[in-house]
């Protein structure tokens, strides 16, 4: 026997995009069932990116979960680009005019969203399985899914298909529906979590003939740290003492000196990729997030454009539900992808411009120096990736 249950908005993934969505549009009194394969504790303990643009940060305080951001998180005014053994700092808040970033971790905003959602009552059905879409080019779309033996049907009158790259809602579209552009990295990033005080106050970019690394952190005594790797590499071929001494060797004299190291709380190993899939939109399903684009993480853009899909997503839901509205649902995918594609050019360019290639020789070596070189010493060309970093405008 399946199981019938009916809402508005049946949202698939409770990743920071399907989270955000479902707070946004229960506040608005908007009824949503959020769909997610992995169990409770997996989405908790996740950890992934750190630095919010204040676009987002607005956005998780008009959600009501800022409390504990505004309390703990760390606001940056800059960040530091490292080459050729020296420093220099990229002054975000005096380039753009006063905008900052902050840094919190997506673990953090992840749970401050699923404490909201539990606190107001949402229904978040954990460990779904065999979720599937259907009849989302009809006006009554339906989510069929396992939970343990039972089978369950989900009526809805749209879907939000909000289940990262590899979910299932993009791959439930026809094959002639979506055009996607991709263009895979020949590196990874090798990640280590600490609990150790962070080397620098501000992040450090590293561009190193050994390969990228990037000093970051999670707060005052938490470190988070990358270097590029092989595409294919294995975290457990890095002992915390191997991951230390080569993050030192590509760091800055004075850097690598200060680096205060200890053993690792996580070790991880990502893929590099820049992927697009468009229109966001069939019919009654609505993609967002990492369902419909990737960034390589170099300029610290994925969650963030998971957070703007979602304000134009709620806000086309929102007019749909409150003015009968469609003129937003209709323009949601155009508005989506504009900023989807300056975000992919920025974190394209940031990688182009701080990683070793395999293929790439001692010319276009060269060519990175100087050009970080005229990043650092050009007003005009430092702004140009301060309000890039800061978060381009929302409209
Ligand atoms: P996700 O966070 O991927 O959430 C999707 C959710 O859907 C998950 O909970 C998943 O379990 C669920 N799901 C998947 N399939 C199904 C299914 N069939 N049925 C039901 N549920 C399903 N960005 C940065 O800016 N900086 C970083 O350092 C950084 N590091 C990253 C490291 C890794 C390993 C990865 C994968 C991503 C990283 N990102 C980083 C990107 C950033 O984390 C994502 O852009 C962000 O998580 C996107 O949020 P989302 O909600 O769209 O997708
Ligand atoms: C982090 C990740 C990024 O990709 C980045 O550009 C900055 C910070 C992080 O995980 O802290």
């Amino acid at each position: 026997m399946t199981d019938m249950t009916r809402t508005q908005v049946g949202v698939v993934g409770a990743g920071p995009s399907g989270l955000l969505l479902s707070q946004l549009l229960h506040l608005q009194g908007i009824e949503t069932v959020v769909l997610e394969r992995r169990s409770r504790d997996y989405v908790l303990g996740r950890i992934r990116a750190g630095v919010l643009e204040q676009g987002m940060v607005e956005m998780l305080k008009r959600a009501q979960v800022a409390d504990r951001l505004s309390r703990e998180a760390l606001i940056h005014e800059g960040i530091e680009l490292a080459f050729a053994g020296r420093r220099h700092r990229i002054d975000l808040k005096g380039l753009t005019g006063g905008s900052v970033v902050t840094v919190y971790g997506q673990t953090e905003v992840t749970r401050d969203l699923v404490a909201a959602r539990e606190a107001l009552g949402g229904q978040l059905v954990y460990e779904a399985n065999d979720v599937a879409a259907h009849d989302f080019d009809s006006d009554k779309p339906r989510l069929t899914y396992r939970v343990d033996s039972g089978e369950h049907e989900l009526r809805c009158d749209f879907i939000a298909g909000c289940d990262g790259f590899h979910g299932v809602t993009r791959q439930s579209l026809p094959r002639d529906a979506l055009r996607a552009y991709e263009r895979v990295y020949p590196f990874g990033w090798l990640g280590l979590l600490s609990e150790t005080p962070p080397v620098s106050d501000e992040l450090i970019y590293n561009n190193h003939e050994r390969g990228f690394a990037l000093c970051s952190m999670r707060s005052r005594h938490r470190s988070r740290y990358y270097i590029q790797c092989a595409a294919d590499e294995k975290a457990e071929a890095w002992p915390d003492a191997r991951f230390w001494d080569e993050l030192r060797a590509r760091l800055p004299a004075d850097a690598a000196e200060a680096l205060a190291t200890g053993p690792s709380i996580e070790k991880s190993v990502a893929p590099l990729r820049s992927f697009v899939a468009e229109p966001m939109r069939f019919g009654r399903l609505f993609l967002a997030g990492d369902a419909a684009h990737i960034v390589p993480p170099t300029g610290a853009k994925g969650l963030n454009l998971a957070a703007s899909d979602i304000h134009f997503l709620s806000r086309a839901l929102i007019a749909f539900y409150e003015e009968g509205r469609d003129d937003l649902l209709d323009s949601y995918s155009e508005a989506a992808l504009r900023r989807v594609w300056k975000a992919e050019r920025f974190s394209w360019w940031m990688t182009s411009l701080l990683h070793r290639f395999p293929d790439s020789s001692p010319f276009d070596a060269r060519l990175q120096l100087a050009e970080l070189d005229y990043v650092v010493s050009s007003r005009a060309a430092a702004t140009a990736l301060a309000e890039n970093y800061v978060g381009l405008p929302y409209e």
